[in-house]
């Protein structure tokens, strides 16, 4: 890694905070926890990360998480992530975490969140990354459970800056959850979503008009629509992009076709993140490195993507 785009400072603004369980973790925590595991070792599970497509990779993610039991995995599991920061100069982090894939399995919604939220308390004041936390729901499953977890939310209402939607895209338009994003909005959170990673323009168009977000998670897809290339360019609404998590989940066939800068060039506001890192190669270093590998980005494009990460932040 080159020393000029590690020391670059910089926020993650599109990380799953279930995506940071690497491998080893994943069979420490099966061994703490007596969880049995159908993969032997830990490079048996490495080779099964190879996805044609969201769905394959997100049975795996949720498969892993079920080593997730207490409080201390919850914070040792967001430890680890914000230590890799530290070592990257990634100075502010806003992450995911889908309560449901928890809550589904019988864990409460508070051990959860305190196991994350102590983590992250002691990340800001031991190593100085600021953060803000955005509770996702899943939309492959119903809008009433959506509301259930908000509603489970509601005691903890300040440990949380926004909502937002993730999971299997294509058939869960932004649509179906209008209704619980307005009751977040009037509650007071701010709203983001994940739309333009395998579904098409018009789930985005329908996340910013309906769910009103304030940023798009991905949003890829939106080079297809010049209409809606002209808003977002006009508005200047952040893209949350995650460049190697598109070449393996097979948004794009390789790095060097990948559009991120091309959308940059274009005025876009643009960032880069991991998404799942664990799974797809590599923190937001081995993104920028990827970019610079097989797309060419020049060390000024670098930095205008580290700057609009910074301003992107909801938490300022
Ligand atoms: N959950 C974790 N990673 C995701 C992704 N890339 N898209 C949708 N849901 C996700
Ligand atoms: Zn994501």
């Amino acid at each position: 890694m080159s020393d000029w785009l590690n020391a670059l400072p910089k926020a993650e603004l599109h990380l799953h905070l279930e995506g940071t369980l690497e491998p080893e973790l994943l069979f420490a925590l099966a061994e703490r926890n007596k969880v049995a595991l159908p993969w032997g070792d830990v490079e048996t599970l490495r080779k099964a990360y190879a996805f044609n497509n969201l769905q394959e990779f997100l049975d795996l993610y949720y498969a892993g998480a079920d080593v997730l039991r207490t409080e201390q995995d919850f914070y040792d599991l967001t430890w680890a992530y914000l230590q890799k920061c530290k070592e990257q100069n990634v100075i502010h982090v806003e992450p995911f975490f889908d309560p449901q894939t928890h809550t589904d399995r019988g864990i409460p919604f508070e051990v959860v969140l305190r196991g994350i939220q102590g983590a992250l308390k002691d990340g800001e004041k031991q190593l100085g990354i600021g953060y803000g936390l955005i509770l996702s729901f899943l939309r492959h499953l119903s809008e009433e459970e959506a509301f259930k977890t908000l509603e489970q939310a509601m005691p903890f209402r300040d440990a949380f800056v926004a909502v937002g939607l993730d999971s299997s895209e294509v058939g869960h338009p932004p649509s179906k959850f209008q209704r619980v994003f307005d009751r977040a909005r009037a509650e007071g959170f701010l709203t983001v979503a994940h739309a333009g990673e395998e579904g098409p323009p018009e789930y985005i168009w329908e996340a910013l008009d309906l769910l009103k977000i304030e940023r798009i998670d991905h949003g890829v897809r939106a080079i297809e629509d010049e209409r809606l290339m002209q808003r977002i360019i006009d508005e200047q609404i952040p893209l949350t992009v995650c460049p190697l998590s598109n070449i393996k989940l097979r948004v794009f066939d390789h790095m060097r076709d990948h559009n991120i800068l091309q959308m940059l060039e274009r005025g876009v506001k643009v960032t880069v993140n991991s998404d799942d890192p664990a799974y797809f190669g590599g923190y937001v270093n081995e993104n920028f490195q990827a970019m610079r590998e097989h797309l060419g980005m020049t060390e000024a494009q670098a930095k205008r993507l580290a700057q609009n990460s910074l301003d992107a932040r909801l938490v300022k």
